[in-house]
């Protein structure tokens, strides 16, 4: 493979785990729809982060997905959600943690990285900040889903996946990277707990000079691997993209046993994508050809 540029390119994922039945077309069409979203923000000139802001907010929207509306509820019955971007030109992240009735936590992250300073904040701190930005609150029940609540309340406690964190990846015109990724995290997690998504170089990361990567799964066993810095080192050493995805998620099944998947970007816009779990809907649009590809 030359070295050249495939840009722009974009390659969205739902969540990797097992997805109910009834959730299956929805996801395939919900990140569908979230690929073109980014991919024509790329087509018209827009940057890297602009393109992953909008796929993960049409993710966010979408309640088959555990990511803004449609987020898993935590042990006290409520959602508490996690989102982070990185700018690859720059190394400029934003991220949010446990945040309560922001509809779209990409956005809020965004505004976060923009403001420049802090990378991360959480709960009233983000809440605060989001008034100051004029990113309003909904009310916590519009975020709600039946599914989610009807969940919540037969869950085990040995149940507790959160299938269907969302995530992105771009490489604009310019040759420029970013990332995104945005959850609920688990079902039944405490109150407070943050995972990956939220945590620069564990569930999202980008550099121009190396990648892009957003991961989904067991946010506990990924922090630990710090999975998305991680599968980008694997490229640095001379890894293709697949096989740096793979090599990233092979890693941590060994060191862990967890369940995750994760998406990714080399420097020229090769995509890579594994996962250890029987489902993770993705979707790419690349090479100027707008008729997305799907990966299940
Ligand atoms: N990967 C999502 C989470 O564990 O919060």
């Amino acid at each position: 493979m030359t070295a050249r540029s495939f840009g722009p390119v974009i390659l969205v994922h739902g969540g990797a785990g097992k997805v109910a039945p009834d959730l299956v077309e929805a996801r395939r069409a919900g990140v569908r729809a979230a690929v073109v979203n980014g991919w024509q923000a790329l087509a018209a000139g827009g940057s890297a982060v602009e393109a992953v802001e909008q796929a993960v907010k049409m993710l966010e929207d979408d309640p088959a997905f555990n990511a803004g509306r449609g987020a898993c509820l935590n042990r006290d019955g409520e959602i508490e959600l996690d989102a982070s971007i990185m700018d690859g030109r720059n190394l400029a992240a934003g991220a949010i943690g446990a945040v309560k009735r922001i509809a779209n936590p990409v956005t809020l992250a965004r505004a976060v990285m923009e403001a420049g300073g802090s990378v991360l904040l959480v709960g009233e701190g983000a809440r605060q900040f989001a008034a100051a930005v004029g990113i309003k609150e909904c009310v916590a029940d519009a975020l709600v889903t039946e599914r989610q609540r009807a969940r919540w309340a037969t869950l085990r406690e040995e149940d507790t996946e959160g299938v269907g964190t969302v995530g992105a990846v771009a490489l604009d015109r310019g040759g420029h990277l970013a990332a995104a990724t945005s959850t609920g995290g688990l079902a039944l997690k405490a109150p407070g707990r943050v995972g990956d998504s939220a945590l620069i170089g564990c569930g999202t990361y980008a550099d121009d000079q190396l990648g892009a990567a957003s991961c989904t799964g067991n946010g506990e066993a990924i922090i630990k691997l710090a999975l998305a810095k991680t599968a980008l080192e694997f490229l640095q050493m001379g890894e293709e993209p697949m096989a740096a995805a793979r090599r990233a998620v092979g890693e941590l099944t060994a060191r862990t046993g967890a369940e995750a998947g994760i998406i990714l970007l080399d420097r020229y816009g090769r995509i890579g994508i594994a996962r250890n779990t029987a489902q993770m809907a993705c979707a790419c649009i690349r090479n100027d050809n707008a008729d997305p590809e799907f990966f299940d």
